[in-house]
């Protein structure tokens, strides 16, 4: 079966020999523009819409849920366990969503037509405006204010995505960065000593660690030659390394403990945990990698880091410091820490699932209510004719769609179809969201079938409903079924099947 999962291009892009390439199905026009109301009222500010807006009511009515910080929520839990290992950090933990496409994209190095901007995959207010698709919008504003040393950025983010278990189009994120500053030592060697000294003071484990590339090479994963000798960006990585490492090994302890009072006797603790780092590509770092942890017989992708650009600290007016940065997205660890199966429980107020987590400590598994039945309905359809006809390629992920590690996506192989209008199955994904909201639990494409003669193309895919919190019927399923039927023919000119 092939799966798609369009998670939104975001930041990372490795080299294609490292990354297994994402689907971007693309095969309709993003956004009935005619159709945006004159303008958005977000949090009492009216913002102006335009042919960019594509924000759906879905979203915003979770506007100003906070999960992060709510007492005793899973996701709160979570961000406070990180950040307990960050000592001295500063915590931002009210920062709004509303960002500028110069905060989300221009502030941090992105180029003008890197795919993250693209508005299949990120939902923007207007033009000039966005949902911030990560942390990392808040990165230049924080280094400019220069309040700590250290800081962590903890938030709800927003991404255009697929429709499962694991991905919802808001998800959190938390952002760390350290940074020291030159004009604070007599001499280079004086700071190079204190990032040493401070390193040595790090948390040491007995974990497996997988790095077998230099800290850079010229091609994959470069020192930014101009700003920093090869001694300062070796510290400082593995300042940084050591530091996630430290904060992973805690995550994960806490994971097995929970494990082992709910009785199941961890496997883990047969295994040491082990962690691996892959070089990666973020517009905001270099060097840059991602960390993997070993877990229940996979590899999981858990965060993103590296050196901070120097361009970046220098338009943040802080041009003396130097220092790392990470982006973990939270919602992955806490399923893990808790055990916890689908991701939309993280947005429920039924208190048989809020109740499991009052009083926070000491970290309890999940247990999950009873599971209503699932109805799957498929639906098929003809794309519209095109000029152009889709074909199928592999595209190297640099210039697709790549999810970022930061944002506790899936890593499933996929396939690129290119060349084809401007729809994209994110705005399947929408559809269904805003006809269905929760009551769906993945679509997945189940049939792709090209008329030899023809050369249309026609799609299958098949939407799981399933409530958290009820059987639904079958009238109730059939009934939002067709109404995404329908919305399919008049948002998109697709044909029934
Ligand atoms: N902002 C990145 C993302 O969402 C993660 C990241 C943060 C990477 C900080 C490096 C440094 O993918």
């Amino acid at each position: 079966m092939l799966r798609l999962s369009c998670s939104p291009p975001l930041l990372l892009a490795l080299p294609a020999n490292l990354r297994i390439l994402r689907v971007a199905t693309r095969f309709y026009s993003s956004q009935d523009a005619s159709s945006a109301p004159a303008s958005l009222t977000i949090n009492g500010k009216a913002y102006p819409s335009d042919s960019w807006t594509n924000v759906p009511p879905s979203i915003l009515k979770h506007y100003g849920r906070q999960l992060h910080i709510q007492p005793n929520h899973p996701i709160s839990i979570t961000r406070k366990l990180i950040e307990s290992r960050f000592p001295g950090f500063k915590n931002h933990n009210a920062l709004p969503p509303v960002v500028t496409v110069g905060q989300n994209f221009d502030s941090l190095g992105f180029a003008p037509d890197h795919p993250g901007r693209s508005k299949t995959d990120t939902y923007y207010i207007n033009k000039s405006t966005v949902l911030r698709t990560h942390t990392s919008a808040h990165e230049v504003d924080v280094f400019r204010a220069n309040e700590s040393d250290g800081y962590t950025i903890s938030a709800d983010v927003y991404r255009r995505d697929a429709v499962d278990k694991s991905h919802y189009p808001i998800f959190h994120q938390m952002e760390g960065a350290l940074t020291w500053d030159r004009n604070d030592y007599p001499s280079n060697q004086a700071l190079l000593d204190q990032i040493k000294a401070d390193y040595d003071k790090l948390p040491r484990h007995d974990l497996v660690v997988e790095d077998p590339n230099p800290t850079f090479h010229p091609q994959r994963n470069p020192l930014q030659e101009q700003h920093h000798s090869p001694e300062e960006a070796e510290i400082i990585s593995a300042h940084l390394k050591r530091s996630l490492e430290d904060m992973v090994v805690t995550i994960f302890n806490e994971a097995d403990k929970a494990l082992a009072a709910a009785g199941h006797s961890s496997e883990a603790e047969k295994e040491p945990l082990k962690v691996r780092w892959i070089e990666a590509f973020f517009p905001h770092t270099s060097p840059s990698w991602e960390m993997e942890v070993w877990w229940r017989g996979d590899w999981l992708e858990v965060l993103g880091c590296g050196v901070i650009e120097q361009p970046l600290l220098i338009r943040s007016n802080v041009e003396s410091r130097i220092g790392w940065a990470f982006g973990i997205g939270l919602e992955r660890i806490a399923m893990l820490l808790f055990g916890i199966p689908d991701i939309r429980l993280f947005w429920s107020n039924d208190q048989r699932f809020l109740a499991q987590f009052e009083g926070g400590k000491p970290m309890k598994r999940f247990v999950p209510f009873s599971k209503y039945p699932a109805a799957p309905r498929d639906v098929a359809f003809w794309l519209p004719k095109t000029d152009s006809t889709p074909t199928v390629a592999a595209t190297p992920a640099s210039t697709s769609s790549a999810p970022s590690s930061a944002g506790g996506q899936s890593t499933e192989p996929a396939i690129t179809i290119t060349d084809t209008p401007a729809f994209h199955e994110n705005d399947l994904m929408e559809v269904v969201r805003n006809t269905a909201g929760d009551s769906v639990e993945d679509v997945v494409l189940i049939d792709r079938f090209t008329h030899p003669k023809t050369g249309r193309e026609s799609l299958c895919y098949r939407v799981t409903y399933r409530s958290l919190e009820k059987t639904l019927t079958n009238e109730e399923a059939n009934m939002l079924h067709e109404q995404i039927r329908q919305e399919l023919v008049t948002k998109f000119g697709v044909e029934l099947r």
